[in-house]
Protein backbone atom coordinates (compact mmCIF):
# COMPACT_ATOMS: atom_id res chain seq x y z
CA UNK A 1 0.00 0.00 0.00
CA UNK A 2 1.59 3.48 -1.14
CA UNK A 3 2.59 6.24 1.39
CA UNK A 4 -0.56 7.96 3.22
CA UNK A 5 0.76 10.11 6.17
CA UNK A 6 1.65 13.31 4.32
CA UNK A 7 0.92 16.85 5.74
CA UNK A 8 -2.83 17.52 5.72
CA UNK A 9 -3.93 14.47 5.75
CA UNK A 10 -7.87 13.77 6.63
CA UNK A 11 -9.17 10.26 7.84
CA UNK A 12 -11.82 10.99 4.98
CA UNK A 13 -8.91 11.74 2.41
CA UNK A 14 -7.12 8.83 3.51
CA UNK A 15 -10.25 6.82 2.78
CA UNK A 16 -10.87 8.17 -0.48
CA UNK A 17 -7.16 7.30 -1.48
CA UNK A 18 -7.31 3.82 -0.38
CA UNK A 19 -10.49 2.92 -2.34
CA UNK A 20 -8.25 4.21 -5.28
CA UNK A 21 -6.07 1.60 -4.31
CA UNK A 22 -8.60 -1.36 -4.18
CA UNK A 23 -9.99 -0.11 -7.31
CA UNK A 24 -6.36 -0.17 -8.68
CA UNK A 25 -5.45 -3.49 -7.25
CA UNK A 26 -8.58 -5.34 -8.84
CA UNK A 27 -7.67 -3.73 -12.08
CA UNK A 28 -3.60 -4.91 -11.57
CA UNK A 29 -5.52 -8.39 -11.05
CA UNK A 30 -7.94 -8.33 -13.91
CA UNK A 31 -5.10 -7.08 -15.97
CA UNK A 32 -2.68 -10.31 -15.08
CA UNK A 33 -5.95 -12.27 -15.73
CA UNK A 34 -6.63 -11.42 -19.38
CA UNK A 35 -3.02 -11.74 -20.21
CA UNK A 36 -2.70 -14.87 -18.75
CA UNK A 37 -6.04 -15.69 -20.70
CA UNK A 38 -5.01 -14.25 -23.79
CA UNK A 39 -1.81 -16.16 -23.92
CA UNK A 40 -3.43 -19.48 -22.79
CA UNK A 41 -5.52 -18.70 -26.27
CA UNK A 42 -2.90 -18.03 -28.96
CA UNK A 43 -0.48 -20.65 -27.65
CA UNK A 44 -3.32 -22.93 -27.76
CA UNK A 45 -4.44 -22.14 -31.20
CA UNK A 46 -0.55 -22.34 -32.42
CA UNK A 47 0.87 -24.89 -30.15
CA UNK A 48 1.60 -28.02 -29.32
CA UNK A 49 -0.40 -30.58 -27.32
CA UNK A 50 1.13 -29.09 -23.64
CA UNK A 51 0.08 -25.49 -25.14
CA UNK A 52 -3.47 -26.38 -25.95
CA UNK A 53 -4.01 -28.74 -22.57
CA UNK A 54 -2.88 -25.21 -20.89
CA UNK A 55 -5.48 -23.07 -22.89
CA UNK A 56 -7.88 -26.11 -21.67
CA UNK A 57 -6.70 -25.48 -18.26
CA UNK A 58 -7.27 -21.77 -18.65
CA UNK A 59 -10.98 -22.58 -20.01
CA UNK A 60 -11.95 -24.70 -17.10
CA UNK A 61 -11.25 -22.06 -14.49
CA UNK A 62 -13.52 -19.82 -15.97
CA UNK A 63 -16.17 -23.31 -15.95
CA UNK A 64 -16.41 -22.86 -20.13
CA UNK A 65 -14.37 -24.39 -23.47
CA UNK A 66 -15.33 -22.28 -25.43
CA UNK A 67 -12.70 -19.64 -26.06
CA UNK A 68 -14.05 -17.89 -28.97
CA UNK A 69 -17.07 -16.71 -26.32
CA UNK A 70 -15.62 -16.53 -23.11
CA UNK A 71 -12.30 -14.12 -24.89
CA UNK A 72 -14.19 -11.39 -26.03
CA UNK A 73 -16.50 -11.55 -22.99
CA UNK A 74 -13.89 -11.20 -20.77
CA UNK A 75 -12.49 -8.44 -22.89
CA UNK A 76 -15.59 -6.22 -23.18
CA UNK A 77 -15.69 -6.27 -19.22
CA UNK A 78 -12.29 -5.35 -18.59
CA UNK A 79 -12.02 -3.03 -21.12
CA UNK A 80 -16.01 -1.25 -19.35
CA UNK A 81 -14.34 -1.85 -16.01
CA UNK A 82 -11.15 0.90 -17.14
CA UNK A 83 -12.83 2.78 -19.00
CA UNK A 84 -15.71 3.31 -16.55
CA UNK A 85 -12.81 4.15 -13.83
CA UNK A 86 -10.79 6.80 -16.56
CA UNK A 87 -14.25 8.78 -17.09
CA UNK A 88 -14.78 8.97 -13.40
CA UNK A 89 -11.11 10.48 -12.58
CA UNK A 90 -11.52 12.31 -15.47
CA UNK A 91 -14.78 13.96 -14.81
CA UNK A 92 -14.71 14.29 -11.16
CA UNK A 93 -11.76 13.36 -9.69
CA UNK A 94 -8.77 15.09 -11.98
CA UNK A 95 -10.66 18.74 -11.17
CA UNK A 96 -10.91 18.60 -7.86
CA UNK A 97 -7.35 17.65 -6.89
CA UNK A 98 -6.15 19.89 -9.40
CA UNK A 99 -8.44 22.75 -7.51
CA UNK A 100 -6.98 21.60 -4.71
CA UNK A 101 -3.26 21.90 -5.80
CA UNK A 102 -2.64 23.75 -9.04
CA UNK A 103 1.06 22.23 -9.47
CA UNK A 104 -0.84 18.99 -10.55
CA UNK A 105 -1.80 20.39 -13.57
CA UNK A 106 0.87 18.77 -16.04
CA UNK A 107 0.98 15.86 -13.82
CA UNK A 108 -2.97 15.43 -14.85
CA UNK A 109 -2.47 16.54 -18.19
CA UNK A 110 -0.11 13.43 -19.01
CA UNK A 111 -2.70 10.93 -16.94
CA UNK A 112 -5.70 12.30 -18.96
CA UNK A 113 -3.64 11.55 -22.59
CA UNK A 114 -2.76 7.99 -20.86
CA UNK A 115 -6.51 7.51 -20.64
CA UNK A 116 -6.76 7.93 -24.44
CA UNK A 117 -3.82 5.89 -25.58
CA UNK A 118 -5.21 2.96 -23.43
CA UNK A 119 -8.80 3.25 -24.97
CA UNK A 120 -7.03 3.21 -28.36
CA UNK A 121 -5.27 0.22 -27.25
CA UNK A 122 -8.23 -1.40 -25.72
CA UNK A 123 -9.98 -0.64 -29.02
CA UNK A 124 -7.44 -2.46 -31.02
CA UNK A 125 -7.04 -5.37 -28.58
CA UNK A 126 -10.75 -6.23 -28.71
CA UNK A 127 -10.94 -5.84 -32.38
CA UNK A 128 -7.72 -7.74 -32.53
CA UNK A 129 -9.70 -10.77 -30.77
CA UNK A 130 -12.96 -10.72 -32.77
CA UNK A 131 -10.77 -11.31 -35.93
CA UNK A 132 -8.44 -13.76 -34.03
CA UNK A 133 -11.23 -17.01 -34.98
CA UNK A 134 -11.01 -16.32 -38.83
CA UNK A 135 -7.27 -15.41 -38.90
CA UNK A 136 -5.08 -16.92 -36.26
CA UNK A 137 -1.58 -15.22 -37.38
CA UNK A 138 -2.79 -12.13 -35.70
CA UNK A 139 -2.00 -14.43 -32.06
CA UNK A 140 1.70 -13.16 -31.68
CA UNK A 141 0.58 -9.31 -32.49
CA UNK A 142 -2.32 -9.44 -30.12
CA UNK A 143 0.37 -11.29 -27.10
CA UNK A 144 2.58 -8.14 -28.08
CA UNK A 145 -0.88 -5.59 -27.94
CA UNK A 146 -1.78 -7.11 -24.61
CA UNK A 147 2.14 -6.43 -22.81
CA UNK A 148 1.81 -3.14 -24.23
CA UNK A 149 -1.26 -2.39 -22.25
CA UNK A 150 -0.04 -4.39 -19.72
CA UNK A 151 2.91 -2.31 -19.19
CA UNK A 152 1.48 1.05 -19.76
CA UNK A 153 -1.60 0.39 -17.37
CA UNK A 154 0.86 -0.67 -14.51
CA UNK A 155 3.05 2.65 -14.53
CA UNK A 156 -0.34 4.61 -15.24
CA UNK A 157 -1.37 3.12 -11.98
CA UNK A 158 1.58 4.16 -10.05
CA UNK A 159 2.02 7.42 -11.36
CA UNK A 160 -1.21 8.52 -11.07
CA UNK A 161 -0.93 7.03 -6.86
CA UNK A 162 2.73 8.42 -6.51
CA UNK A 163 1.64 12.18 -7.47
CA UNK A 164 -1.76 12.21 -6.74
CA UNK A 165 -2.26 10.73 -3.10
CA UNK A 166 -0.58 13.61 -1.09
CA UNK A 167 -3.12 15.82 -2.53
CA UNK A 168 -5.62 13.32 -2.74
CA UNK A 169 -5.52 12.35 1.48
CA UNK A 170 -6.35 16.25 2.30
CA UNK A 171 -9.60 15.94 0.59
CA UNK A 172 -12.96 15.18 2.18
CA UNK A 173 -16.22 13.49 0.81
CA UNK A 174 -17.84 17.03 0.13
CA UNK A 175 -15.14 18.04 -1.85
CA UNK A 176 -16.04 15.15 -4.41
CA UNK A 177 -19.86 14.98 -3.67
FE1 LIG B 1 -6.21 6.87 -14.36
FE1 LIG C 1 -7.07 5.43 -11.39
Amino acid sequence: MPQLDFPGANPQGVELAQRLFVIHDQMRRDMDEFRRLVTAVVDGIGGDAAARGRLQGAMDAFRQRDWQRILPRYCAQFCSFVHGHHTVEDASMFPVLQKRNPDLAPRIKQLVEEHGRLVEHLDQLQQMIRLLPGDPSLGPKMLAKVGEVAELLSAHLEYEETHLTPTLVRLTYADIA
